[in-house]
């Protein structure tokens, strides 16, 4: 039976696809290629081009495969987009849940792994941040998020539909072999611009603001490699088949760095000299998000091998290097 991968041609969901492939299952990847990318798709998996809330489409996808579970990536993630344009994040995220549990139910598809965030706590009460904190997000990125988690709650109370929510904290890296890697247009996320600026594909970085309560009055953050993180899912996959019951797990490193850290993680690690100024402050940015997420490693066996920043700059820098246009299929 397939492992269906709903965004599967996007940053995160092409690493997973790869680390499922190599972990023997049988990959499908869905995808509408708005912010994917053909080319990261593994060639081992059989693709199908279409739209999560296209009922259609996928009654034909689960009609044509035996889909075992769903892996679910297909959504808008950029915060700041979500601030100005809050309905686009909750057609596309929360209203394709519903359209995907349609579908599922009706397939009699019983297993989803989701893509869930940080986001969803909004400003935490404690740090580090535990999988039973108050959820209150800042803003409609995080929202909608929330909402599909909700969803899938009763969706399991009323179909037996059994998730796993997988909270990531802020994701970094790319395949060590620098086949895949991030590619986003426009990007807006941190490491991937600061090492745009190094590779001079780029002009400047801000920073989004020096007033906040942390170490240094920049934003603290979380970092997680990528390929660790798509290991998560084949784990979580797999305790779904064991028969748990629906979960969420934080995943994450534990660890906070600044913005203004990172910065000089990255001039260490490139070489280069990276020029930065301070800017205002970025609508809907929590202060600090750090996980807690030894709930991951002690339910799912969750191990993460890429444990220290320079792990996580280097191989985005390799990416970088290797990609400098990225995937050089958008303008
Ligand atoms: N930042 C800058 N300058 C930039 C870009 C970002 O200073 O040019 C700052 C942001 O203000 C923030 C930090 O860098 O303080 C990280 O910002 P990112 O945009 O890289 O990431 P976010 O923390 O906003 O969000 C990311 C994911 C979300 C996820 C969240 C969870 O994009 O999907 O991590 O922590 F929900």
């Amino acid at each position: 039976m397939a492992i269906a991968v709903l965004g599967g041609a996007g940053y995160i969901g092409s690493h997973t696809v790869k680390q499922l492939l190599n972990a023997g299952e049988d990959v499908i990847v869905l995808d509408n290629l708005i912010t994917g990318h053909q080319q990261a798709i593994d060639s081992r998996a059989r693709f199908y081009q279409g739209d999560i809330r296209d009922y259609h489409f996928l009654s034909q996808v689960f009609s044509q495969e035996n889909v075992e579970g769903i892996i679910h990536f297909a959504a808008f993630s950029i915060v700041p987009e979500s601030m100005k344009d809050p309905l686009k994040y909750f057609d596309n995220n929360t209203g394709g849940m519903i359209t995907l549990l349609e579908a599922m139910h009706q397939f009699g598809i019983t297993k989803i792994v989701f893509s869930s965030t940080a986001a969803t706590y909004g400003e935490p009460t404690q740090i580090p941040i535990k999988e039973t904190d108050p959820q209150i997000p800042t803003n409609p990125y995080g929202e909608s998020k929330l909402a599909m988690e909700k969803i899938m709650h009763w969706a399991d109370v009323a179909y037996g539909i059994k998730f796993i929510a997988l909270r990531y904290f802020n994701v970094a890296g790319a395949m060590p072999d620098h086949t895949i890697g991030e590619d986003h247009h426009p990007e807006t996320h941190l490491i991937p611009i600061i090492l745009q600026v190094a590779a001079g594909t780029r002009d400047g970085l801000q920073i989004f603001g020096d007033d906040y309560p942390t170490k240094d009055g920049t934003n603290v953050r979380d970092y997680v490699h990528v390929v660790d993180l798509a290991d998560a899912h084949v784990l979580a996959l797999n305790y779904l088949r064991d028969g748990h019951a629906s979960d969420a797990f934080n995943l994450g490193s534990a660890t906070g760095f600044s913005n203004l850290e990172i910065l000089e993680a990255a001039r260490r690690v490139t070489g280069q000299a990276i020029p930065a100024t301070i800017g205002p402050r970025r609508a809907g940015d929590p202060s600090t998000l750090i996980a807690a997420s030894d709930k991951a490693k002690s339910v799912l066996g969750w191990q993460p091998k890429f444990d220290n920043i320079d792990q996580i700059l280097e191989t985005a820098w390799n990416w970088h290097q290797t990609h400098p246009q990225g995937y050089g299929d958008r303008a």
